[in-house]
């Protein structure tokens, strides 16, 4: 994980402008929300899906980066005062308290054209492969994905979803680019059978649902310190979430159901599965 994460804090903060290029502030701002922080979980997807596939590691890098990099913005947008108006984020200052809010704003735009244009950079390897990898981060990004489940969220507030709408607004908001992590990376390398993607598919849904289920509970358990963010605002917040729906207990059982869906999902990749296997875990019993 240590090593995933070094290669990819060293890529994004080559990849992003100099801190003093102008605009000076947008750079500093960018850089303020994307470096030095974060599990970096999708990137470490990205690399271990991608050992089902041999996928080398340059281009590896270059999805994990662009992955990150929409990841970053979604949370300086996430943030905002007319979303969910945090002042906390991996420890510090959101983006819009650090900087200001219509900088908040540019640095997410900034950060999402930024991914693409890394993903569409030459002699990434064969022009059909790369179009298919660019258009499925575009729709995991955009309003059928993660900023359409964000839409979903702020409508969601003061109302209680049904389990079904919950599901829906989770597979949106962080489920899309959680999966496209997993397909991307998996898609850098050799090319899967039809039964492989299909089963490589039903686990990314799994664990990205399963990662906003903790991220729920997380949010309502752990402590302000301990997550880097500030704890208690979903409830506070009147967000529905899988706490709200079904209380701790069963939102915590109902994590362990979805991450043993998720590792039955990988036993056709056999021992090749290991790294995600590992991940699975991780995700499932993380504390921040
Ligand atoms: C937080 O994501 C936002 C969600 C999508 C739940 P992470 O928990 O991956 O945040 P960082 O990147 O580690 O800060
Ligand atoms: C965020 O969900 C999902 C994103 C697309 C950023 P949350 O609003 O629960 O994420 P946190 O708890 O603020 O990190
Ligand atoms: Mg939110
Ligand atoms: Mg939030
Ligand atoms: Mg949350």
């Amino acid at each position: 994980m240590r090593r995933v994460q070094v290669q990819v804090e060293a890529a994004i903060a080559g990849n992003l402008p100099p801190a003093e290029a102008i605009p000076a502030r947008l750079h500093r701002a960018m850089r303020y929300a994307s470096l030095n922080g974060g599990k970096r979980i999708r990137p470490l997807l990205v690399y271990a899906a991608g050992e089902l596939t041999a996928a080398p590691a340059e281009r590896l890098q270059v999805v994990a980066s662009a992955v990150e990099l929409i990841h970053s913005y979604s949370l300086v947008h996430d943030d905002l005062p007319s979303m969910d108006n945090d002042v906390l984020r991996r420890g510090r200052p959101t983006c819009h308290v650090e900087f200001d809010e219509a900088t908040a704003l540019l640095v997410g735009d900034s950060l999402q054209a930024l991914a693409f244009e890394l993903l569409a950079r030459k002699d990434f390897g064969e022009p059909g492969r790369q179009l298919e990898m660019l258009r499925l981060l575009a729709r995991a990004s955009g309003s059928c994905g993660m900023a359409g489940g964000q839409s979903i969220d702020l409508e969601a507030v003061g109302k209680s979803l049904n389990q079904p709408e919950l599901e829906l607004m989770h597979a949106l908001k962080t489920g899309a680019l959680i999966r496209a992590a997993v397909l991307l990376g998996a898609l850098c390398g050799a090319a899967l059978s039809v039964d492989e993607s299909t089963s490589l598919d039903r686990f990314a849904k799994r664990a990205g649902l399963l990662f906003q289920v903790v991220d729920d509970i997380l949010d309502c358990t752990a402590s302000t310190a301990t997550l880097g963010k500030t704890a208690g605002k979903d409830a506070a917040a009147e967000k529905p979430t899988y706490v709200s729906l079904m209380g701790l207990e069963r939102a915590r059982e109902f994590a362990d159901d979805l991450r043993k869906q998720a590792l039955e999902a990988l036993t056709p990749f056999g021992a090749r599965r290991q790294r995600l296997l590992e991940l699975t875990d991780f995700i499932t019993q993380r504390k921040f």
